[in-house]
């Protein structure tokens, strides 16, 4: 259950994500997640619980090269000495010798470093302290102007995306340039999605869950989705979704509840310290 990165790494198909939780949440739950099977965990330096995911990687009953530990550069470190020095926080605070993918958590085009800030990731990359690195939140402008000036690929961007949202040309394009799509808020943030006749229907229809049958939609583009979830049935739902299909029109369904409306920022304007 694992997708190939283009650095020849793989990656596991579905994490948890732990936005927002803090740092005894986040422990209670990562521990939980890694005894329900979850082997990717996604936090980030702005999430302030990496000690909470790194304490719970610590005592886990796996062992380091089981688990696939995803963190990210928050805006005030954008940079190339500032983007190493945020590394270096990053991983004193989850205790870990080597992150396995590290990623520049929103581009900030107005700051005009990420560039620079690339260049620091591919860094560290080459030292082996981030195993893989990647962007959350570029645009396709975004990713071709770090290639050009740095000829280092990012294999993973981390977008916003769920039904709701279902990024289908950015998928497309990221596809194409051998960039695996990771979904975050992949649920919508819960309720309003879950609850589309569209959604529960398909779930009655296979015997499933919504958050189910969203996450089996994901799986099926090839994206990894990183649902974010403190209760432990619904973890353990979360990740159940490798053993049904949904059909191609049943795809089609869910693809229709496209908005056009983000629930998070833009990669264009997004602005975050
Ligand atoms: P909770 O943490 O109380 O389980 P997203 O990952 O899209 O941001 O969505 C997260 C939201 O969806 C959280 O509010 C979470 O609540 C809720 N959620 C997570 N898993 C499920 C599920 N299986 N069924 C219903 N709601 C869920």
């Amino acid at each position: 259950m694992t997708v190939m990165l283009a650095d020849g790494r793989s990656m596991p198909r579905l994490g948890l994500g732990t936005w927002p939780m803090n740092d005894d949440e986040a422990r209670q739950a990562v521990t939980h997640a890694v005894s329900l099977g979850y082997r990717l965990i996604d936090t980030a330096a702005s999430y302030g619980n990496e000690s909470g995911v790194g304490a719970a990687v610590a005592d886990a009953p796996v062992a380091r090269e089981e688990l696939f530990v995803t963190t990210k550069l928050r805006g005030s470190h954008h940079g190339y000495d500032a983007a190493l020095r945020g590394f270096e926080e990053s991983r004193r605070r989850l205790g870990l010798d080597y992150v396995d993918l590290f990623l520049i958590h929103w581009p900030l085009p107005d700051r005009g470093l990420y560039t620079e800030t690339w260049r620091a990731f591919a860094h560290l990359r080459e030292q082996g302290l981030a195993r893989s690195i990647g962007v959350s939140n570029f645009t396709p402008a975004q990713i071709e102007r770090l290639v050009a000036e740095t000829g280092v690929r990012p294999v993973v961007n981390q977008v916003e995306m769920h039904p709701g949202f279902p990024q289908r040309e950015l998928r497309a394009w990221l596809a194409e340039h051998d960039i695996v799509t990771e979904s975050w808020s992949p649920l919508g943030r819960g309720s309003k999605l879950l609850g589309e006749p569209v959604v529960t229907d398909l779930a009655a229809a296979h015997g499933r869950t919504p958050a189910q049958v969203v996450l089996r939609w994901h799986v099926q583009l090839g994206a990894v989705p990183i649902p974010k979830s403190a209760d432990p049935e619904r973890m353990r739902q979360n990740l159940d979704v490798f053993d049904f299909a949904l059909t191609p029109e049943e795809m089609a369904a869910l693809d229709a509840l496209g908005t056009g409306v983000r629930l998070g920022g833009d990669p264009d304007t997004h602005v975050e310290l």
